[in-house]
This record gives structure tokens, C-alpha cells and sequence, in this order.
């Protein structure tokens, strides 16, 4: 969200709250929305240093966090309320999403929970045949995975186009509330690096989700998290394809928001959603090349699925099969013509519209793309 937005949804909480005490009590409201440590800047090592919870401050505006950071086989299953994630590989990730089914990201933001694709980490599972089609892409300042899911299989509302999770929201605590991300993607021995700095859209049965190496200065700036409204198209232009498993190496995209105009560096500003659904886009954003793309089928990707989620309680790590199966060579793929989120399921204007008005805080994920 943008300082301005920031400020006027924050004042706009604490009018509502407090639109008949004194001006005194309207700044020491404004003054109590704000943690004293925001959540992009608090630090855990992985496992040993996780609290319970991270975020502890239950008397700010949105109450407590509502699962929490300390998962352990007793925690793992499809009741898991656990808010530790990880984005390790095409084999090895999850995604935030809601705890009830048939919930929208938009009502449910600050409450999301883990689902992964293997056991052992205390979380929920993604229900075997979710996925239809994942692309990882590991770049000098990233590692992403963008997909095809059922969302219905992980409790988002069928036809939700979602919204922008990451650790920031308006009130600096996250979105969800305390919600921390973890990497294996940036050493190369494989030990776990806290992500400070993510984003992951869900909804329109897709998904992106970006973790940004902590060791880029440019982090902040490539896990950009105030276009909260344009979607994976915008904030993670791939060429990620629906039916294709694909693990592959690139380069970085372009800072989301930064375009270049003949010749020019421009800046994209992202209009109010008071002004109504984003219908035009001054640019196309570029997908960036990729290379040694390898592609594999899901049933071997997945397998830890199809044995553990059927049974969801007490299934703890099985320790086998790390490396993903290998099933076809390596095929080079350049700047493939349709980006993940230019995706073909119609959406009517007037549908756009409505979902543009009910959406809430979030915005409009795929708006954008769905109608140009
Ligand atoms: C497992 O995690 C739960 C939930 O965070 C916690 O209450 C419990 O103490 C943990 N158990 C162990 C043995 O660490
Ligand atoms: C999901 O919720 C919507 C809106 O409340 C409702 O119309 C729909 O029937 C529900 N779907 C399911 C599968 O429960
Ligand atoms: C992806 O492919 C599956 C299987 O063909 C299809 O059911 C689904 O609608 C597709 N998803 C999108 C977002 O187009």
C-alpha cells in the first residue's frame, strides 16, 4: 500500500472507531495501529528461534494473530493453524490460504494459513490434483513459484480473484497477521534463510508467490507490495504455462510498478479503488528470459501428497525422495508469449465490476488482465 493510502485507511479505521471521543484520543489511536516492531523487520532462525507466535500485540486494531509460527508434527494436518511457510523448490512450497472453507482472500487476509506440498513441517497439505500446472524460477534476486490451482481445494471461494498477501498491510503487521516465510533457494547448503521480504497472490485459481533473496539491496523494491490490485501478470510476469511442471533458471523481471517509456523510466501509480475498476494499463510488463527449463509430471512432484493428506493427522516427515523426478530434458523456453496471469477464464465486465466493489481492502487481483 502507498503512504498515502496507508495514512487514509488508517485514519479512516481510527474515525470509525473513535468519531465521537476527542482529538486526543483519535492520535492516541493512530499511535496504537502500529506494532513497535513491524513484521518485515523482525528476525527468527529456523527452527530453534521461533516463537510461538510472532506477533503478540492482541490490543492493536485487528486483534491477535490467529494461528501460529511454532509447528511441529502435532500441529501437522488439514486443521493446522500454522503460519510458517516456505518457498524451496518446484516440489517444495506453500501458499497462503484461508482456514474455513469457501472463504474469500479478501474477507480471510490477515488470517491465512500455510499449505504445502510435502509433510513434515506441521502444516496443512495441498490436497491431492489441486495443482494443474507450477513453474518455479530461481533468479539472481529470487526464487518464485507461480500456478494453476483449484482453489476450492485449499478453501477459497470459487470464482474469488483474490488479492496480495505479504508482510506488510496497513498496519505494518502482515497480511497474514504474523505470517513468516523461509527459503532453502539462496544458499547453497541448502540451509534455511528468513525471506523478509514477499509477495503471494491468490485467487482466479492462480497463484504467485515471490521470495526475495534478503542479500539483494533491492529486495523491497523486487518483491514490491503496493500493486496490490494488477495481479501476477503485473507483479511476477511469467510465461508459466497450465498442465506444464517446470523448474527453471532466469533473470530477474523488472521492479513491479517500473516501466521504460521511449527511453524513459516511468513509474506506474495505482489509482484509488474509490475510482472504480483498473480497466487500461499504461504498459505491458516484460517477462524476462528464461533458461534450462526441466519439466517433470506432478504425480512424481506431489506423490508426498496422494500418501498424506488423505490421512491428515499425524503424518510426520518421511524423509524421502528430496530431488524431484526428472522427466523430460532440458527445453529452453525465451520470452513465452502468454503470461501465468493472462489467463483465458471469462470474466464479464459487469462480473469484474462486482467483485471490484465487494473485494474490500485488497482490490482486484486479475481485473486487469481478465479485461484487456
Ligand atoms: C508444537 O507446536 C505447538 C503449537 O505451536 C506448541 O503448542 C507445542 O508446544 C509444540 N510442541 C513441541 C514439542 O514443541
Ligand atoms: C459459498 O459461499 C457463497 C456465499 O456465501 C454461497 O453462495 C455458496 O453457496 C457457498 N458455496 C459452498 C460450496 O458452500
Ligand atoms: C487449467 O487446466 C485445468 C485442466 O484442464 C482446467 O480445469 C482449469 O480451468 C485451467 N485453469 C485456468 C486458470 O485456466
Amino acid at each position: 500500500m502507498s503512504p498515502a493510502a496507508l495514512t487514509s485507511s488508517i485514519s479512516r479505521v481510527a474515525v470509525t472507531l473513535l468519531s465521537t471521543t476527542t482529538l486526543l484520543s483519535v492520535t492516541t489511536a493512530q499511535q496504537s495501529t502500529y506494532p513497535a516492531t513491524p513484521l518485515v523487520s523482525k528476525h527468527y532462525a529456523y527452527p530453534t528461534g521461533i516463537p510461538y507466535q510472532v506477533d503478540t500485540d492482541t490490543q492493536l486494531i485487528r486483534g491477535g494473530q490467529s494461528g501460529y509460527n511454532q509447528c511441529n508434527s502435532t500441529t501437522e494436518g488439514q486443521t493446522s493453524l500454522c503460519q510458517t511457510s516456505f518457498l524451496n523448490h518446484l516440489d517444495d512450497f506453500c501458499l497462503w490460504a484461508p482456514m474455513k472453507p469457501n472463504s474469500t482472500i479478501a474477507d480471510t487476509e490477515g488470517e491465512e494459513v500455510a499449505w504445502c506440498t510435502k509433510p513434515g513441517r506441521g502444516t496443512r497439505l495441498i490436497p491431492p490434483g489441486a495443482l494443474q500446472g507450477v513453474q518455479y524460477m530461481k533468479t539472481p534476486a529470487y526464487v518464485q513459484v507461480v500456478g494453476f490451482i483449484d482453489q476450492t481445494f485449499i478453501n477459497i471461494q470459487a470464482g474469488d480473484y483474490g488479492g496480495e498477501l505479504d508482510p506488510h498491510g496497513a498496519d505494518l503487521r502482515g497480511n497474514p497477521l504474523g505470517g513468516l516465510v523461509y527459503s532453502t533457494g539462496f544458499d547453497t547448503d541448502n540451509s534455511y534463510t528468513q525471506v523478509m521480504e514477499w509477495h503471494n497472490f491468490m485467487g482466479g485459481n492462480q497463484f504467485c508467490f515471490k521470495a526475495c533473496d534478503p542479500a539483494n539491496p533491492d529486495a523491497s523494491k523486487f518483491c514490491q507490495h503496493v500493486y496490490d490490485r494488477i495481479g501476477c501478470a503485473y507483479n511476477a510476469p511469467n510465461d508459466a504455462q497450465n498442465g506444464t511442471f517446470e523448474a527453471c533458471v532466469g533473470e530477474n523481471q523488472d521492479f513491479p510498478g517500473i516501466y521504460t517509456e521511449n527511453g524513459v523510466v516511468m513509474t506506474y501509480s495505482q489509482p484509488p479503488e474509490s475510482l472504480g475498476v483498473i480497466s487500461t494499463l499504461p504498459y505491458q510488463p516484460k517477462v524476462p528470459a528464461s533458461s534450462s527449463c526441466t519439466s517433470y509430471t506432478s504425480s512424481l512432484l506431489y506423490s508426498a501428497l496422494a500418501s498424506s493428506s488423505a490421512t491428515p493427522t499425524g503424518s510426520s516427515a518421511s524423509g524421502s525422495g528430496n530431488g524431484p523426478a526428472r522427466v523430460t530434458g532440458s527445453a529452453a523456453s525465451g520470452s513465452g508469449a502468454s503470461a501465468g496471469a493472462s489467463a483465458t477464464g471469462a470474466t464479464s465486465g459487469a462480473e469484474a465490476l462486482r467483485v471490484g466493489l465487494v473485494s474490500g481492502a485488497l482490490g482486484l487481483l486479475f481485473a486487469v488482465v481478465f479485461l484487456s
